[in-house]
């Protein structure tokens, strides 16, 4: 994973998860996660998904992290649809994403499952997207 897509997916310069933000991030109660592996090579994990719940009841907050060799294959698409089908599931009305502003691939995603700009600034963007 190159510095870069890690910067893309947390909005800041880290390498890797601590024990602690895997918790965090696994915690059954604060959202959802999924790791994606190619069938080929099961033991390899090239794409990390969340829906992380909000404070907000009905809100989750959407983000997608894909192995820099697997990028702009559509398995980002397709990881969007399952989660927002994961989300629907769990009731949730509408899942945020916060991404950077030249973020092309990620804004197309959210614009692609009907996402409503709801925020920006110099560098990033927020979606709102729809769980019908
Ligand atoms: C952003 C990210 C999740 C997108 O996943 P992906 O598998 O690379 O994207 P896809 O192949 O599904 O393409 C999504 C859209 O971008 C377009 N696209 C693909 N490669 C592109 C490129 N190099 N430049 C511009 N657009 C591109 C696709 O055509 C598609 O748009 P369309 O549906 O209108 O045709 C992935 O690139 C990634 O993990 N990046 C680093 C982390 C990150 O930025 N996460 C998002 C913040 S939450």
């Amino acid at each position: 994973m190159t510095l870069d897509s890690l910067y893309s997916r947390y909005q800041s310069a880290r390498r890797e998860l601590t024990e602690a933000d895997w918790r965090h991030f696994t915690g059954a109660r604060r959202g959802m996660t999924w790791v994606t592996r190619p069938a080929a090579d099961r033991g390899t994990v090239i794409a990390v998904t969340q829906v992380m719940f909000a404070g907000d009841q009905g809100i989750g907050e959407l983000s997608i992290l894909v192995d820099d060799t697997w990028q702009s294959r559509g398995l980002g698409t397709e990881l969007a649809r399952h989660a927002l089908s994961q989300a629907r599931l769990h009731g949730l009305r509408a899942v945020t994403v916060m991404t950077g502003r030249d973020n092309n691939r990620m804004i197309r995603i959210c614009r692609s499952f009907g996402g409503r700009i709801t925020g920006a600034n110099s560098h990033v963007v927020d979606f709102s997207l729809p769980v019908d």
